[in-house]
């Protein structure tokens, strides 16, 4: 049989990672889990019931209804939703309710790929390729306009840099388990690279990381 292959995508709102964890799990025929979408499941569940996103106990207890459907629900990737996820993600009980499912998928038999902020430090200490994806927070939030624009034709780029910059602060300010790099990650920065050669440098970081394990 051979070895399992667990790779850990991190890096802030709009770095791209999700973009090139899907792209390498497709390369090494991986299951792939965007754990943003678990906090943007359990604040939208929130929201909808019009809920206090500071009740830790009541928040944390919705982690229970997130279901498959839930997570192809559109609604997951607006505005709204990153924001919420942001709030409920910094409570330390909702961390803990989804921590062992994101265990159990990063250790299946085959290994698998995920993207979030503490897959490195805290899901995956241990993961053979360990990515932290970034980009200047202009072009993070440009990229992120042109996706949100398309739903929400009055939103302006200047409003989605405020959107970003006040996530990056409470995803690395926060107490239980901040975003941060982890220590033997590579830092691949996007800036300046377009999707194509972004793939590129990713697949030659797996390569390297493989090769030396
Ligand atoms: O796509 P984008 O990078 O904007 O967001 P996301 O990955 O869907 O994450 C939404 C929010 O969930 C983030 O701002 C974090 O606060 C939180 N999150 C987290 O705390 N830990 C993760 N592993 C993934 C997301």
């Amino acid at each position: 049989m051979t070895k399992p292959l667990i790779i850990a995508f991190d890096g802030p709102a709009a770095s791209g990672k999700g973009t090139l964890a899907s792209r390498i799990a497709t390369d090494y025929g991986l299951p792939m889990l965007d754990t943003g979408l678990l906090y943007r499941a359990i604040g939208f569940l929130r929201a909808e019931a019009q809920g206090d996103m500071a009740d830790a106990a009541a928040v944390a207890a919705l982690a229970s209804d997130i279901t498959p459907e839930l997570l192809e629900n559109p609604s997951l990737r607006g505005r709204g939703a990153g924001e919420w996820a942001s709030q409920v993600a910094a409570i330390p009980e909702v961390r803990t309710a989804l921590k062992q499912f994101q265990i159990d998928f990063a250790q299946q038999p085959s290994g698998a790929i995920l993207d979030g902020r503490d897959i490195g430090t805290v899901i995956a200490p241990d993961a053979d390729v360990k990515i932290f994806v970034t980009a200047a927070p202009e072009v993070r939030a440009h990229r992120r306009w042109l996706q949100l624009v398309k739903d929400t034709p009055d939103l302006t780029p200047d409003e989605v840099l405020a959107d970003i910059r006040l996530r990056d602060e409470r995803d690395s300010s926060r107490s239980s388990a901040p975003l941060e790099m982890a220590k033997d990650a590579v830092l691949l920065d996007t800036t300046d690279l377009g999707i194509e050669a972004a793939i590129e440098h990713a697949r030659r970081i797996v390569k390297d990381r493989r090769g030396s394990h």
